[in-house]
């Protein structure tokens, strides 16, 4: 199950196939009852109440929430992972308790959801996304997709989707994000990709030269369960200043604590803290590893999360896993897309990168809460026209946004606007470029954004340029 892995994703998207478009926005698609759709195959949606927490704080039991365990089961299969049981089970609804999931599923009509399991199923909930250093918007995190082989192409992703994009938008959510293991389905949906991550490791037999001063803090190695509280806290820290990334899911925490439930329970998969203190001993850094095991040659170090509160914790926690005694390669799971690693290293070429992916898809359910809620580099300025095509409808009309002194305004243009618009383009396309970690002159080179008025996919680069790299600390 994602969950269980350092990437935690994975999701299929649909059409919303709603007519309960935001006020305002013109051309809301009526395509059809997903409900009716779903009732013509015998099926039929379900939300299913999120588990509770007990009043001392243990997990759930399973057998206090039977729908909500099979909807698990479902959800582990969908994805070919073992199933769990026992405490295991216990521990994963209590991690969705926390987090306050919705699950959705898809039943055969006649099903108990207390006694079979759901043909598909689809976990979404209200959090948080930081769109600028220090500044973040709510967001409605979807995942857990799956639908089972003997139900595809029903219907029953397009009637999950629809459903949950249509509860966003009632609930005055802006944007909805999710992270994809498929990337064909989710354009036609209104996502678009705004990150890209990689997977990378580094050559550390012998001493690696890096670049620049060294770091005046030091490292030490932790037990994860005796330092998870100060882990949390940079982590919280460091995504606050991290566009594209959302408030972490609890079964971060869980799995950085070294504490998932396991086939070798209470042993744990054997994880480490490096955790930097600057020179008056404050936490500003941490890595949470694993040694891959002596059958793994040569010998390798994963590390699984990287969360550096400054550029010298950063690099003080570089230098501490290139010098790992016994220690031939580093593997960094989840990296940014921006090379920081290669340029730190005297010898680039000692970094390989192994995976290269589309990360976070973001969707714009509201484009003047978007585009105004996010902040712009003090002293770029400028105005253009957008016309964006949303077939949904929520963010489908021509939009004007100005910004000055690091605010953005957006003015909705009346119908028939869209002839004068600088540029023109879908909403998965916006989403894509909203935070500033995609290039709009790439859009236009690869014909996904039209540009009407020479220069305005460079201007639009400019102003929705971010401060920060846009990446996806936690996947989801
Ligand atoms: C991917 C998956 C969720 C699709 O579910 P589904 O119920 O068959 O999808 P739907 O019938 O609702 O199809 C909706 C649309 O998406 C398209 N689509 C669905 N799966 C697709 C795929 N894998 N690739 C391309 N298009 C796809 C359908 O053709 C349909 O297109 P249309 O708008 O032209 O009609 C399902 O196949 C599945 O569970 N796969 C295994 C787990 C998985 O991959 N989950 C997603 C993780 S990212």
């Amino acid at each position: 199950m994602p969950q269980h892995t350092d990437t935690v994703g994975g999701v299929a998207a649909a059409d919303t196939t709603t007519t309960a478009a935001r006020p305002g926005a013109s051309g809301a698609s009526a395509v059809g009852s997903p409900q009716a759709a779903l009732a013509a195959h015998g099926l039929r949606l379900e939300v299913l109440p999120t588990p509770v927490r007990p009043a001392d704080g243990s997990d759930p039991k399973a057998a206090d929430f039977p729908a909500q365990a099979l909807f698990t089961r479902a959800v582990e299969k969908g994805f070919y992972e073992k199933v769990p049981d026992g405490r295991a089970m216990d521990q994963s609804l209590g991690m969705d308790a926390d987090d306050a999931k919705r699950s959705l599923g898809v039943y055969a009509d006649g099903d108990d959801p207390a006694a079979r399991e759901p043909v598909g199923t689809f976990v979404d909930w209200a959090s948080t996304l930081t769109v600028s250093p220090g500044i973040e918007l709510p967001a409605w995190l979807i995942s857990n997709v799956t639908v089972s082989p003997g139900h595809r192409r029903r219907g029953i992703l397009r009637a999950m989707m629809g459903r949950s994009l249509t509860d966003a938008v009632a609930a005055g959510m802006p944007v909805a994000a999710l992270t994809v293991s498929e990337s064909a389905i989710y354009g036609r949906f209104g996502f678009g990709v705004c990150c890209h991550a990689r997977r990378a490791q580094v050559r550390t037999t012998g001493h690696v030269q890096m670049r620049g001063p060294a770091a005046t803090g030091t490292v030490t190695r932790e037990d994860p369960r005796e330092v998870i509280d100060q882990v949390d806290a940079l982590q919280r820290e460091l995504q606050l200043l991290t566009p594209g990334s959302p408030r972490r899911p609890q079964t971060h925490r869980v799995m950085w604590k070294d504490a998932l439930a396991s086939e070798n329970d209470g042993k744990g998969e054997g994880s480490f803290v490096g955790l930097y203190r600057d020179a008056e001993g404050r936490a500003r850094g941490a890595v949470v590893y694993r040694f891959k095991g002596w059958e793994t040659e040569p010998a390798t170090v994963r590390v699984q999360a990287f969360m550096a509160a400054d550029p010298e914790a950063w690099r003080g926690l570089v230098r501490y896993l290139l010098d790992l005694d016994l220690i031939e390669r580093v593997e960094f799971a989840r990296l940014p897309d921006d090379g920081a690693l290669e340029a730190v290293l005297e010898n680039a070429r000692l970094v390989t990168v192994t995976d290269h992916w589309d990360d976070l898809y973001l969707r714009i359910l509201d484009v003047p809460a978007c585009l105004e809620g996010r902040a712009y580099v003090s002293g770029v300025a400028g105005g253009l026209t957008l016309a964006v095509s949303d077939r949904h409808g929520f963010a489908d009309g021509t939009w004007r946004l100005t910004v000055a002194e690091g605010r953005g305004q957006v003015e909705r243009l009346a119908d028939g606007a869209q002839e004068q618009a600088d540029l023109a383009l879908d909403v998965a396309e916006l989403s894509g470029l909203w935070l500033g970690g995609v290039s709009a002159v790439t859009g236009v080179r690869a014909g996904t954004v039209r540009e009407r008025t020479p220069g305005a996919a460079v201007l639009l680069d400019t102003l929705l340029s971010s401060a920060a790299p846009v990446h996806l600390l936690t996947g989801f």
